[in-house]
Formats: C-alpha cells, sequence, structure tokens
C-alpha cells in the first residue's frame, strides 16, 4: 500500500478532499499519515483507518518515509519543503493543490477526464511532481473538453464570475459579514410595505461606501456589488487569473508548441463556492449545433448540456443548483450574430471540488492503479 502524508488536510481545500476520500472509501486503500505545522504529537483525524500521531508538517526524515505527500497546505509550504526534500534524495510522488510548481517544466497539471493521456505517458517518463490546474480553469475544460478533444477550438474567451471561495474561508465569512450587514440595515424599511426602494438603496450604498463596512479580506465591498479584478497584476495589463486561463489550459491539452489563445476578464462575484463563466468560442468550422451538444455532453461523467430556455437554466445553470455536487452544467448553448463559428456557452462548477480537490484525490487513485 501506499504511504501517504497529508498535510493542509484541516484547510477548506483539504477538508473538501477528506470527506471526498472518505465518501470513496479510498482511505482503506492506501497508509494514511497525517502533518500539522501547530499541533504534532496529537491524535489525527478519524478516517476509518487507524494513522499515527500528527507528524511534523516541516520534519524532512517524516516526509521521507512517504511514497506519496498530498499538499493543500498552500504555496508557501510548497516553496519552503519540496526543493528541500528533493534535494534531500527523496523520489516519491508530490501532488499539489498550489499554483507554485504548475508551470515548472517537470510538473503535470492534473484533471484526469481531460488529459488522462498526458499523466499517463510523463508517468511513464518518470515525472513525480503533479498540481491541481487553477480552479476556473479546470472547471472550464471539465465543461468544455469535449470540444478541444475534437480539436475544434480556435480560440475562446472565457469571462468569469468566481465565488468568494477562491479567495479562501476568510473571504466567504467576510462576504456573509457584509451581506448580514446589509440586511440587518434595512430590515424595517423591508417589513413596511410602504418604504420607497430608492431610499433603502440610498442606504445601502451608504453604508456600503462607508470606512466602517467590512472589507479587510476583499478590499472592497463584494455583496451588492463585484470586483472585476482576481490576483496579481501582469505586465500586459492581465491579471494573473486571467493569464492562467491561457498557460495552464494549454498545458493540460499538452498544446502550448501550438497554443490555442484563450484570454478574457476574471470577475469575482458574490456567490460562495461556485464559480460560472461566460464563454465565447470561435469554432474553426461552422460546426451543427446538434453536434456541438452531443460532443459537450458524451466528454465525462460530470458536464450535462442544459437546454437553452429560461426554466431550465434557472434551475439547473446556477451556482445554488451546482454547489456542493461534482456536475459541470453548459448551457446558453447558441451560434452568435456574429456568424456560424461563433458559439456562446456558460457553465458553473463547484470551485472546490472539480475546481480543487477532486483531480488530486483521482490522482491518488491513478497512482494506486
Ligand atoms: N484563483 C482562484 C480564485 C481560486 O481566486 O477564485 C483557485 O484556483
Amino acid at each position: 500500500m501506499l504511504r501517504v502524508g497529508f498535510i493542509g488536510w484541516r484547510g477548506m481545500v483539504g477538508s473538501v478532499l477528506v470527506e471526498r476520500m472518505m465518501a470513496d472509501q479510498d482511505f482503506k486503500q492506501i497508509e494514511p499519515v497525517f502533518f500539522s505545522t501547530s499541533q504534532v504529537g496529537q491524535s489525527g483525524p478519524d478516517v476509518g483507518v487507524d494513522t499515527p500521531a500528527l507528524k511534523d508538517a516541516y520534519d524532512l526524515e517524516a516526509l521521507k518515509a512517504l511514497d506519496v505527500v498530498l499538499t493543500c497546505q498552500g504555496g508557501d509550504y510548497t516553496a519552503k519543503v519540496y526543493q528541500p526534500l528533493r534535494d534531500s534524495g527523496w523520489d516519491g510522488y508530490w501532488i499539489d493543490a498550489a499554483s507554485t510548481l504548475r508551470m515548472a517544466e517537470d510538473a503535470v497539471i492534473v484533471l484526469d477526464p481531460v488529459n488522462r493521456h498526458i499523466i499517463d505517458e510523463k508517468l511513464a517518463a518518470g515525472y513525480k511532481t503533479f498540481t491541481g490546474g487553477n480552479c476556473t480553469v479546470s472547471l472550464m475544460l471539465m465543461g468544455l473538453g469535449g470540444l478541444f478533444e475534437a480539436g475544434l477550438i480556435e480560440w475562446m474567451t472565457s469571462m468569469t464570475y468566481q465565488a468568494a471561495s477562491g479567495s479562501g474561508a476568510q473571504n466567504m465569512r467576510e462576504l456573509l459579514s457584509q451581506m448580514n450587514q446589509l440586511g440587518e440595515l434595512t430590515r424595517s424599511d423591508l417589513d413596511n410595505p410602504s418604504s420607497a426602494i430608492l431610499d433603502i438603496d440610498r442606504k445601502v450604498t451608504a453604508a456600503m461606501r462607508d470606512s466602517s463596512f467590512p472589507t479587510e479580506h476583499f478590499g472592497a465591498p463584494l455583496g451588492g456589488s463585484l470586483l472585476p479584478w482576481i490576483d496579481k497584476k501582469m505586465d500586459n495589463g492581465q491579471s494573473k487569473e486571467e493569464w492562467k486561463g491561457g498557460v495552464e489550459t494549454n498545458k493540460i491539452l499538452d498544446t502550448a508548441g501550438n497554443p490555442i489563445p484563450i484570454d478574457g476578464l476574471c470577475v469575482r462575484i458574490g456567490a460562495m463556492r461556485s464559480h460560472s463563466q461566460a464563454f465565447t468560442i470561435k469554432l474553426k468550422h461552422d460546426v451543427p449545433m446538434d453536434e456541438i451538444e452531443d460532443r459537450i455532453a458524451r466528454h465525462n461523467d460530470w458536464v450535462s448540456v442544459v437546454p437553452n430556455d429560461k426554466d431550465a437554466t434557472l434551475s439547473s445553470l446556477t451556482p445554488t443548483a451546482v454547489t456542493g455536487t461534482l456536475n459541470v452544467p453548459v448551457g446558453r448553448l447558441r451560434k452568435m450574430a456574429m456568424g456560424g463559428e461563433y458559439l456562446t456557452a456558460f457553465s458553473v462548477g463547484d470551485q472546490l471540488l472539480w475546481g480543487a480537490a477532486e483531480p488530486l484525490k483521482r490522482m491518488l487513485t491513478v497512482l494506486r492503479e
């Protein structure tokens, strides 16, 4: 059995990973060892099998005894530990949720329903470092994998509507605090049917602009508003989140030698944990809609095509409908006014499942095969 060390299992992505592994009884198929940066020596979580006391996540000797390190601890941990561990001669598999190593030559971005053939090739070639992709990239590929697989996409834009969870647990709490504050402020007005909506709106806007409004984590009000910038600025005017859309997609698909142009604007909205994206896709030729829908729907077990009508869209193509599931619905599919080669689509996916934990969980299964 593979001896697998878990680091960062208590955080948001780590907790979702442990939940998913429990649900599929994965812990029974490995020898799990839990690590901690703060509670060394205490008991590990109850995952249905015996585990040793928590080991120190910075103890290279303890890490060297593992076949696999699976970390959701974040980029700082990876930056501190990965290279010293490799330099010590450790030759095990490193599976990582952070972006630190993603674009490294010797790292493979894993999303096995899309790039299993590449994962297998790299494993055979001796690659030992595997990372999850950026959440919008993984969710986009789970939705549109059938069109990429058929080589139908000439270029594409992705305009995103990203949930608070992508920024972390504290940000989710801040979004709720903002909503709560606005709710409390307007409670008596809403209870009074004759109150004037423009007065309520003025009150809300003033509260959101007030320096006391809770914005420590997002840097600006998100509840009742949106934030059209995610992550750092790149030299070309893109945000880093927008840059990742192009480079990571082409790395996952192994098309970096002849990259498919992919770009767009990334926007944070007040959803909790499901990211949505609106696509404009330039097809290489005018493909009939039934073929497009068929290719999308058949690509993997989790994608589905939502009929392009209002009822189906509002019931199935929203963060509320998708959150907490592995489903990746794709809808609003239609040709655009620009011509038959221009397709638009909209997708939603849980940012913590296919966007983060699930590809890592499945990579562990690949290693067990
Ligand atoms: N960078 C993403 C976001 C999260 O901010 O929503 C994970 O890839």
